[in-house]
């Protein structure tokens, strides 16, 4: 949710901070700030984007465009408000009552209001809303006695209840960083000299590739003689030899590349993220290897059920994996929403195989549904993006999607890879459970492996759809429809539209919409349906009819020289043809643009919306 960053070395800390909060600020961009150790702790924070916060740190030019740096320790923040409004007092770092302690925080601190109150009996001073500063003060306050800043931090971590990633600093001991991890991740990288602490590997890997991923209930100690970690409970050191990593990450993936927002770039990516997600897992005969989960194929082909859960476009990927597996492997599937899965007591059996799907492996709810179902004692299998991200690693198992960073906060190029990374799975389980044949196999394979070159054909139509999306741009309300595998494609469609462009819209299945939202159909109601040649054409055809009726303006994505569609359509957009359960990776994609063109012609950011972040790390 938010981003964390720290450093210590020789370099310019303000530009190794700035450069690490933008590189971060997906995560969150209500406000930012920074800490720097000087002779005493230096702090500047602004509501507002971190350009905001560097344009500022101009006054303090002599510092800040300083060449030599003896040392430099400093830490910074990029905000995603939980507690408190978006404002330069609630931005973090938030300091104690001497201003010696500065702390940033992921997460959120749940017994922060009794701890306050506490806090302010002993005569301490809040200026913030947020639920941080308590930190900082239950810091200052252990300091008092222990006149120590590792152990006053491990006390006063004893008596918090939350989550945190913490970043923390101290102008009595200025040669040390202290990071804290339970939940949201913290992640060390370890370069020649120096060292940088992040949330995540992307403010990481300009200045290092070899890192260290602090383990929920780990705190690490970061000075210039290097890096330390314990249990947060414990003096012991642990060992960090068999813990060092080195990042798959490359600078070139985690930036714009002549594109003017990642969310194009990201879109327009898709023909190379979906041939590496399939890449060495399938052949043309349809044989399928996922060595992820190879050791647990006696679990999946023996499990009564699955269980899919997820948030968002992943819950929605979630939704068309149901419908292949049930499909062609005939295994009945379960999708929930991973909020809802997590309060409700669900009834999870031994046998049941529950599939975690997140682009982040970081998103609290799906993490919570993932220890619910492996206390109860089912096997848990992840689909997810980030390597080395917490779901991964907490899963017994998985299937990477190997889509690459993805920035921009509209999920795209992830969903069409864990459409991919699902129909192999369908594929491999639906042949050895003997349900498809080795023809329709073979078949299948063939149309995935040729999906990329599809993709790249949709793409020249990008015009086409930028020109309709000036005709629509300035309606307020959407419809999406579709039917069976495209079905969910609405939702996703839907939920592109409102998350980048604010504009109302809503996905349902094509045939539901006589049941109440046909209500709403009149001649400004632009609807936009998924009409390609499949099982439920025909029902489709019937439900544009009924739209039609009405006078509803009918934007249809259609298969290749249909003209029954485009004599009921006012626009089309033509997308080649596919094997049924693969259209929802076609499907998708002229969605995702029409989204992007809308929004940016309403001026809107389309990387960073309002009140939204990239991985949501908080429930
Ligand atoms: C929408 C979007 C979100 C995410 C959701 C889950 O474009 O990006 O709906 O899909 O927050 O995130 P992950 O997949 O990281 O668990």
């Amino acid at each position: 949710m938010c981003g964390i960053v720290g450093y210590i070395g020789k370099r310019n800390i303000f530009e190794v901070l700035i450069s690490g909060l933008k590189r971060l600020e997906y995560r969150g961009y209500d406000s930012a700030g920074i800490a720097i150790l000087s002779d005493d702790v230096f702090i500047l924070k602004r509501a507002g984007k971190v350009s905001k916060l560097e344009n500022e740190l101009q006054n303090f030019a002599p510092i800040v465009n300083s060449t030599s740096f003896s040392l430099s320790v400093g830490i910074a923040h990029t905000r995603w408000a939980t507690h408190g409004e978006p404002s330069d007092i609630n931005a973090h770092p938030l300091t104690d009552c001497t201003g010696k302690f500065a702390v940033v925080h992921n997460g959120i601190i749940e017994n922060y209001q009794i701890l306050k109150k506490k806090l302010e009996s002993l005569g301490h001073i809040f200026k913030s809303q947020t639920d941080t500063e308590v930190i900082s003060h239950l810091i200052e306050e252990f300091y008092k006695n222990t006149k120590d800043f590792i152990t006053s931090v491990q006390l006063a971590l004893n008596h918090i209840e939350g989550t945190y990633g913490l970043g923390i600093v101290c102008a009595h001991e200025p040669e040390k960083i202290i990071v804290a991890r339970k939940g949201s991740p913290i992640i060390i990288g370890l370069g020649d000299g120096e060292y940088i602490a992040a949330s995540d590997p992307s403010a990481i890997v300009a200045l290092t590739r070899n890192v260290i991923y602090l383990e929920h209930g780990e705190i690490g100690i970061i000075s210039p003689d290097g890096v330390e970690v314990r249990k947060i409970h414990s003096d012991e050191k642990l060992d960090l030899d068999s813990r060092i990593h080195e990042l798959a990450l490359s600078l070139d993936e985690i930036e714009k590349g002549g594109f003017p927002h990642f969310m194009l770039k990201e879109i327009f990516e898709q023909p190379e993220s979906l041939l590496n997600s399939m890449r060495g897992r399938i052949n043309e005969k349809g044989e399928v290897k996922l060595g992820g989960i190879a050791d647990f194929m006696d679990k999946i082909l023996n499990s009564r059920r699955f269980i899919i859960t997820a948030c968002g476009t992943s819950w929605h990927a979630g939704l068309v994996g149901k419908y292949m597996l049930e499909q062609y492997a005939e295994i009945p599937v379960d999708v929930e929403y991973a909020s809802e899965f997590r309060y409700r007591n669900p009834v999870i059996f031994p046998d049941d195989v529950v599939w975690l799907i997140s682009q982040s492996g970081e998103t609290a709810d799906t993490l919570a549904a993932l220890r619910l179902a492996k206390a109860k004692g089912a096997t848990v299998l992840g689909i997810v993006n980030v390597v080395g991200s917490t779901i991964a690693r907490e899963s017994h198992a998985g299937v990477y999607i190997h889509a690459g960073p993805e920035i921009g906060v509209a999920s795209t190029k992830a969903f069409t890879s864990q459409l991919v990374v699902l129909s192999l799975i369908t594929l491999l389980l639906g042949r050895e459970k003997g349900k498809i044949s080795p023809e329709l196999a073979s078949e299948i394979a063939r149309e995935l492996i040729s999906i990329p070159e599809k993709v790249k054909k949709i793409l020249e139509l990008n015009d086409h759809i930028k020109a309709l999306a000036e005709k629509y741009k300035d309606h307020h309300n959407f419809l999406y429809l579709g039917r069976g595998f495209n079905y969910p494609v609405a939702l996703e469609g839907a939920l592109k539209l409102k998350e980048i462009s604010y504009i109302h819209a809503e996905g349902y299945p094509a045939a539901e919409m006589k049941h109440g939202p046909i209500a709403l159909i009149d001649e400004n109601m632009p609807v936009v349906f998924i009409a390609v040649k499949d099982g439920v054409y025909e029902k489709v055809l019937s439900n544009m009819e009924e739209v039609k009726a009405r006078k509803g303006k009918i934007i249809s994505i259609v298969t290749e020289l249909d003209d029954k569609v485009a004599k009921l359509s006012d626009h089309t957009i033509q997308i080649p043809q596919t094997f049924d359960m693969l259209m929802p990776i076609l499907s998708v994609i002229p969605l995702q643009l029409l989204a992007y063109h809308i929004a940016v012609m309403r001026g809107c950011d389309v990387d960073q919306p309002r009140n939204l972040a990239k991985s949501v790390t908080v429930e």
